[in-house]
């Protein structure tokens, strides 16, 4: 049985770091908003509109010629607009990949985003996850959810769907950690721009026997929108 203290210290590593480092909780202007290390992507052409962490798993499943492809993620985003001064604004994706790996494997993404939602923190920006293509009706896209949390609760358009622009490998290596990603929104106000950066875990293995089941891998990633319309 999972421990509720484990859970707990989990679920809030990122925002009790977050009020016990800055006064203002959370929402910090990030008009100004600057990606530290672009690493090679294309640099953005709007305001800030938002930066998180984000705790969640890829979703990935065999094909036939036996390697994964991915189909998918979910993922919770805590606002760090108030910690992009702080020293620790570049440890923390190593802080909370190091509490998410750690943590057992009966506490899940879904899990994490059930409990943290039935205490609604302040701290938690939305959700990330994929919808089939808005635009086409066909194929999956990635979107953030900002409707149901935090300063932008309520608001239905506090969303974008977005496509992939430009990737490049990660900087820490790609045995372990996804690409970064640029992507462009199909729809929604959130963000005409959207960033995946600093992505700790999150690679399927090399090969898989193709008669396997869907598998999930646990990764940790800062999310970085532009130009909100909202
Ligand atoms: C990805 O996996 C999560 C479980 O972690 C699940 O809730 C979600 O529906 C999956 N998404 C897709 C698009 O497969």
């Amino acid at each position: 049985m999972v421990s509720i203290t484990t859970l707990v210290s989990l679920a809030l590593t990122a925002p009790l770091m977050a009020s016990a480092l800055v006064m203002k909780r959370a929402e910090c202007n990030v008009n100004n908003l600057a990606i530290p290390n672009l690493a090679g992507l294309p640099a953005p052409t709007a305001k800030g509109a938002f930066v998180g962490i984000a705790l969640g798993t890829q979703n990935y499943t065999c094909t036939s010629a036996g390697v994964y492809t991915n189909v998918g993620a979910l993922a919770e985003l805590f606002d760090i607009s108030c910690l992009t001064k702080s020293p620790f604004f570049e440890a923390l994706p190593d802080i909370l990949d190091a509490a998410w790996q750690a943590a057992p494997p009966s506490i899940t993404a879904p899990k994490i985003i059930q409990f943290l939602h039935s205490i609604s923190s302040p701290e938690i920006l939305g959700q990330h996850y994929y919808v089939t293509n808005p635009i086409t009706g066909s194929g999956i896209n990635p979107k953030w959810d900002f409707t149901s949390q935090g300063a932008t609760a309520g608001n239905k358009d506090a969303f974008v769907v977005a496509a992939k622009t430009a990737g490049i490998a990660a900087p820490t290596g790609t045995a372990n950690d996804v690409d970064w990603v640029f992507l462009s929104a199909i729809q929604g106000k959130l963000a005409s721009q959207v960033y995946r950066t600093d992505t700790r875990g999150g690679q399927p293995p090399a090969t898989c026997d193709p008669a396997s089941d869907p598998i999930v891998v646990k990764y940790v990633a800062k999310y970085w929108g532009f130009g909100s319309t909202l």
